[in-house]
């Protein structure tokens, strides 16, 4: 039987999601993206995942779209592919995404880690958009997502000349959250996966949603959401018990509700 593309563990509230396809620098081919959001919205739904950690492995978080795919496809063929979707829906996750990038990061594996909700780099993670050097451009919010997180002239120097960004510019630039020793390139990303899975996963969910606006929405509309969300979390079993044990000096005990 062929090994799986993506290979799914729970260790207690976080899943730990690894691409799967090594010989190939963890290339997203169309079996493996079709896999890896089977398995997301899968663990999405269960409400014991508080929290999804996604990775690579050492050498790469992935290295892009599948090179050989694309050159055999047509426009339409990749059109019908649905591809769009596939991005949309790992956006639209509601547990938490922490990338987990040791290694290559690039093209659609940089979109990949960039449509996550924070980023945990090893030292040697390496982040690009190569596309152009390839006679085609980034395709799954490459020349959106990077431009907002790193502003227009670093977007423009990777994405126009190839320039690749080490796990420290990547840093500075606002790109990753954490960089760390390359041997805790995983364990560091289960440990911020392990913290988000601990707080209130009503107001975790909220407060997600409500960055994310940020992104999407001008100021006042942001900040109207923002409060919205704020009297919503109120509205959750979650605040009463995380606001009174405060008050008894105890652990919350959040039961999503
Ligand atoms: N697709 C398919 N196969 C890939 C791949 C990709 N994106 N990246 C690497 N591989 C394969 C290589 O072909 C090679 O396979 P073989 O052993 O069968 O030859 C194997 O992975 C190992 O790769 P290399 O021998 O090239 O390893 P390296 O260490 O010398 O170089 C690298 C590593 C710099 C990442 C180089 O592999 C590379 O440049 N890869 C392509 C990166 C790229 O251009 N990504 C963008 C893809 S397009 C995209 O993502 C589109 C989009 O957004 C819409």
């Amino acid at each position: 039987m062929a090994e799986s593309l993506v290979l799914a563990e729970r260790e207690g509230a976080v899943a730990v999601v690894l691409l799967n396809r090594p010989e190939q620098l963890n290339a997203l081919s169309d079996e493996l993206m079709e896999e890896l959001v089977a398995r997301l919205r899968e663990l999405d739904r269960d409400e014991e995942v508080r929290a999804i950690v996604l990775g690579g492995n050492e050498r790469a978080f992935a290295a892009g779209a599948d090179i050989g795919e694309l050159a055999q496809a047509s426009a339409i063929e990749l059109y019908y592919q649905r591809r769009v979707e596939r991005w949309n829906a790992i956006r639209g996750l509601w547990t938490p995404l922490v990338a987990a990038v040791s290694g290559y990061c690039l093209g659609g594996g940089c979109e990949l880690a960039m449509s996550c909700d924070l980023i945990v780099a090893s030292e040697s993670a390496q982040f690009g958009q190569p596309e152009t050097g390839l006679g085609i451009i980034p395709g799954a919010g490459g020349t959106q997502r990077l431009t907002r997180a790193v502003g227009k002239a670093l977007a423009m120097d990777m994405i126009l000349s190839g320039r690749r960004l080490s796990a420290h510019e990547a840093l500075a630039a606002g790109l990753v959250a954490r960089v760390v020793a390359k041997e805790a390139w995983l364990d560091e990303a289960k440990r911020v996966a392990g913290d988000i899975a601990e707080k209130g996963p009503v107001a975790t969910r909220l407060a997600k949603e409500s960055v994310d606006r940020a992104y999407e929405t001008g100021l006042a509309a942001g900040l109207e959401a923002e409060r919205r969300a704020l009297y919503l979390s109120f509205a959750s079993e979650d605040a009463k018990e995380g606001l009174t044990a405060f008050a008894e000096k105890r652990k919350p005990d959040f039961k999503g509700r």
